[in-house]
């Protein structure tokens, strides 16, 4: 309970419930995303998802996510947030603050340092998330390189951290296959 109008609850929400919270949210052509691409073939951590449901009617209200990437090629890991979504009738209330501070708490709590995201600098700015300095690290492209964000959960964690962001078990393939092999990516 978080207050009398709204429930927080340390899970996932349930799967269509959550996709059509997020269709509201973004809008349907959200599937397009870059970061999309960075959870494709993974699933989302389990210990760190949260939603938020309107005590009163039950529906859904937001949620929040976080999936397992590396840096390539040293393979430093990091956590892709997102999605964060509030649906639009409950925007304004606080709910996104509520989400990512239990998000990026238990992210800290369960000894996470660095975290990426795909979004608007204004908004993730209030939430300790800077551009990532042009190129130190990329993204499966295409997308805009000003939206890429950093928040380090521990700090420096990102000094020294270089390359291409990757989902977690894409890299494992790589480097689990062909671990001496040179090709570096
Ligand atoms: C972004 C989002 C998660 C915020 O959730 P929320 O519960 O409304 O957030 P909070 O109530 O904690 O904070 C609201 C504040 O953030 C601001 N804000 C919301 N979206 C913003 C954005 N894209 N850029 C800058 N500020 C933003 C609001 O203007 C409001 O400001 P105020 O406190 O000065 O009134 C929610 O609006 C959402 O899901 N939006 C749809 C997706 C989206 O546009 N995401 C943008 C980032 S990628």
């Amino acid at each position: 309970m978080m207050n009398d109008r709204f429930e927080l609850h340390h899970a996932p929400a349930p799967a269509r419930e959550a996709e059509a919270l997020l269709d509201a949210a973004f809008g349907l052509s959200r599937r397009t995303k870059a970061s999309y691409r960075l959870r494709e073939g993974s699933s989302p951590l389990e210990d760190l998802s949260f939603h938020v449901r309107h005590a009163a009617s039950s529906r859904l209200a937001g949620v929040i996510s976080f999936w397992p990437l590396r840096v390539s090629p040293a393979g430093v890991p990091a956590l892709l947030l997102g999605p964060l979504a509030v649906h639009p009738d409950f925007q304004r209330a606080g709910l996104g603050t509520v989400l990512m501070n239990a998000g990026l708490g238990a992210a800290r709590e369960a000894g996470h340092g660095l975290v990426f995201l795909v979004g608007d600098e204004p908004y993730y700015g209030r939430h300790g998330f800077r551009q990532v300095p042009m190129g130190q690290v990329l993204m499966p492209g295409p997308y805009d390189p000003a939206r890429l964000l950093y928040h380090e959960l521990r700090p420096g964690a990102m000094a020294g951290v270089s390359g291409l962001l990757l989902p977690e078990w894409r890299w494992r393939a790589r480097h689990e296959a062909a671990p001496d092999n040179g090709s570096g990516r």
